[in-house]
């Protein structure tokens, strides 16, 4: 992905799912004269509703699915943008800005990909899922505080992917935190790398864990973004040997090592 071929774009509201927990599906529609967009596991876009000027700025998601034309985009309502885009119809236009950032790197032949997904960060983890090869070895650890915050488990399962599931409250598959799953399975049985999106507290955890067990840790971050191209220096993050890092540019993926959370 060159940055030439990120693009403003009119697209099309074609569904909005309500999922549950406050999270909401949208699909979109790109429009048909523009060249299939190439968006991979991780990528993100800046999205607005034609809603007047009130938030004026787009708000990023990562991508959940993409193909034929079509964005797959998944909304947790946390204030007045999210409610705004949860709220609008099928048919209504929206614009968006991508495919934006920097994606999680693709699946290392030999190597065991672990997914860590906690609540709402689920989303660009059910991508590489979706997009990696029939057969590759991953396993999806998909937590969250109690069974309603895991909107995307049963279409997870349904893909096929090997799925382990845990909420705090133990309403959906084991009891305790996705980080009591990852630490069972950090076992040191081969080559293994973790992919992780959540919250920071969950992240700062996964990278722990994966410090002391000597094992690679890609993040995938959710800073507050105003313009997501390196303008407004928003979403910056500390890097551990000084300086910052733009998650919209440099991230939103970063290696465990290059942030400090
Ligand atoms: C690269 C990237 C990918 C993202 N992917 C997704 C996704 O797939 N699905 C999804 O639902 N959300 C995702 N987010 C988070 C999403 O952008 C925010 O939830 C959204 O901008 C909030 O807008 P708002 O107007 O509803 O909330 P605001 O009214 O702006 O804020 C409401 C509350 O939410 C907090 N908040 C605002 N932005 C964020 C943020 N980025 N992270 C955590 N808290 C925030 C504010 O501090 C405030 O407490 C992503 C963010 C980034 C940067
Ligand atoms: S969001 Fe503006 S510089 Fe990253």
């Amino acid at each position: 992905m060159t940055p030439s071929q990120t693009s403003f774009v009119t697209a099309r509201l074609g569904s909005n799912e309500d999922l549950g927990g406050g999270c909401r599906l949208l699909a979109l529609v790109l429009p048909e004269q523009l060249p299939a967009w190439d968006v991979e596991p991780g990528q993100f876009v800046m999205l607005r509703g034609d809603w007047g000027l009130h938030p004026l700025l787009p708000r990023a998601f990562s991508v959940l699915s993409a193909g034929s034309g079509r964005l797959e985009i998944l909304v947790k309502v946390v204030g007045r943008g999210t409610r705004l885009l949860a709220g609008q119809a099928p048919g209504s236009t929206m614009t968006v800005l991508g495919p934006l950032g920097r994606p999680f790197p693709a699946p290392a032949s030999g190597v065991k990909d672990l997914l860590v997904a906690g609540g709402s960060g689920i989303g660009p983890l059910f991508f590489y899922g979706l997009r990696a090869a029939p057969g590759s070895d991953l396993e999806l650890l998909y937590g969250g505080r109690s069974g309603g915050d895991l909107v995307l488990a049963a279409r997870a399962a349904a893909a096929g992917l090997r799925l382990h599931l845990c909420t705090e409250d133990g309403s959906a598959g084991s009891r305790g935190m996705v980080t009591d799953l990852l630490g069972e399975r950090l076992d040191g049985s081969g080559p293994m790398r973790v992919l992780a999106c959540g919250p920071t507290p969950m992240l700062r955890a996964v990278v722990e864990l994966c410090g002391a067990r000597g094992v690679e840790c890609w993040v995938s971050l959710e800073t507050e973004m105003a313009c997501g191209v390196g303008l407004c220096r928003g979403c910056s993050v500390a890097h551990p040997e000084g300086g910052w890092r733009c998650t919209c540019l440099d991230g939103a993926v970063f290696r465990a090592e290059e942030v400090l959370l």
